[in-house]
């Protein structure tokens, strides 16, 4: 409804000082505030909107590294991090990759081991979109701070869906999608720079402001936010954080985590259904990867949602190195990602389903 109101009376923000255009100013203004009250930041102007996380990771990643840089990061990140250090490497940047557990947990331990005097960046995915293990980012962000490493979090599944706080947890960059726990529109995301952390913008252009000068403003969140905005993206992502910031993410969780506990016990009574990750809900998100053995992931897939409308992802995620660490690659896993509207009938139906899948297998 916010978006489709707001595409009624979209002016480009920021541009003109007439009456659409200062409406969407406020969306994004209203959006960023929000942001920055959900994580416990100072400055709302250092969340810079970004059209999905993908952008955000790749404004991060190539913002801050330079050849002769090294970075350290995991065995069970996205493609999206790992796609761009790769690519960074062949601009003379060196990568370390910790390989995590089976169980889809990285050792912090052996994070801050490959940190090096080089070291400018640790990136880490705050919970892995595979297994659902949450990761010790609490201990890898003090050890990285301590040694002057700059630290970047994928908090693409965690965002909306577990509290992350500035003040507890003071990661340098932090990347999001609008559209997964934040409950906004697709085509919206964020990256939180923090102050005096050095970005070069990988897109430079019109941002509404020193319009005389042809160089990118260097004050935020200009300096990375060029071309018209996805201000009706927003108008939306704003009224869904609105609404986050009303029921609270500890609630959230809480309802999360118990989902999980019912979904993990009543999997775990159906015979021939392995389960990856963590298997325990408060060490991970509710993200829960399984198979039902002797099937083909996208078989399983297909007939839950022929056979009873249930709509999951099979495969590899966009996260081939998870599905190596937790040994389900090359056919990959079935995925369920519970929600803060899933309800006890929702479990109830999908373990019956499951369980008519699994007892007939051929
Ligand atoms: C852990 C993780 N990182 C990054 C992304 C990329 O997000 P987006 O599709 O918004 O670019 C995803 C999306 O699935 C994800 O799960």
């Amino acid at each position: 409804m916010a978006v489709a109101a707001a595409i009624r009376r979209a002016g480009n923000p920021g541009r003109s000082g007439h009456v659409l255009s200062l409406r969407s100013a406020r969306d994004l203004f209203a959006g960023r505030e929000r942001l920055a009250e959900l994580f416990g930041a100072r400055e709302s102007s250092r969340f810079v909107f970004t059209g999905n996380a993908t952008i955000a990771l790749n404004q991060a990643i190539k913002g801050i590294l330079r050849p002769g840089d090294h970075v350290v990061t995991t065995s069970v990140e996205h493609n999206s991090t790992m796609r761009p250090l790769r690519r960074m490497e062949s601009a003379g940047v060196s990568v370390s990759v910790v390989q995590a557990g089976r169980d889809g947990v990285v050792d912090s331990k052996e994070v801050v081991a490959a940190m090096r005097s080089e070291t400018r960046l640790v990136a880490v995915v705050h919970a892995s979109n595979v297994s659902g293990a949450l990761q010790p980012v609490d201990e890898i962000v003090r050890a990285a701070r301590g040694r002057g490493v700059f630290t970047l979090l994928d908090a693409a599944q965690t965002a909306g869906a577990v509290p992350v706080d500035r003040s507890s947890l003071p990661v340098d960059l932090l990347a999001a999608p609008g559209h997964k726990g934040l409950l906004g529109p697709q085509g919206t995301g964020f990256l939180y720079v923090r102050r005096g952390v050095p970005l070069v913008p990988l897109i430079e252009g019109g941002t509404g402001s020193r319009s005389e000068d042809d160089h990118q403003p260097d004050f935020y969140p200009d300096a990375l936010e060029s071309g018209t905005q996805n201000s009706v993206g927003i108008a939306g992502l704003a009224v869904s954080l609105a609404w986050l910031l009303r029921r609270g993410v500890e609630k959230i969780r809480r309802k999360e985590t118990e989902i999980m506990g019912d979904l993990l016990d009543g999997i775990a009574k159906i015979p021939r259904v392995a389960v990856f990750g963590p298997r325990d809900p408060d060490r991970s998100v509710s993200v829960l990867s399984f198979v039902v053995e002797g099937m083909d992931p996208a078989e399983t897939g297909r007939r839950l949602e022929r056979q009873f409308g249930i709509m999951v992802r099979a495969g590899l995620h966009c996260s081939p190195n998870s599905h190596r660490t937790i040994g389900t690659f090359p056919e990959g896993t079935v995925r369920i990602s519970p929600g803060p509207f899933t309800g006890g009938k929702q479990v109830a139906r999908f373990l019956s389903a499951l369980r008519t899948i699994s007892s007939s297998r051929d």
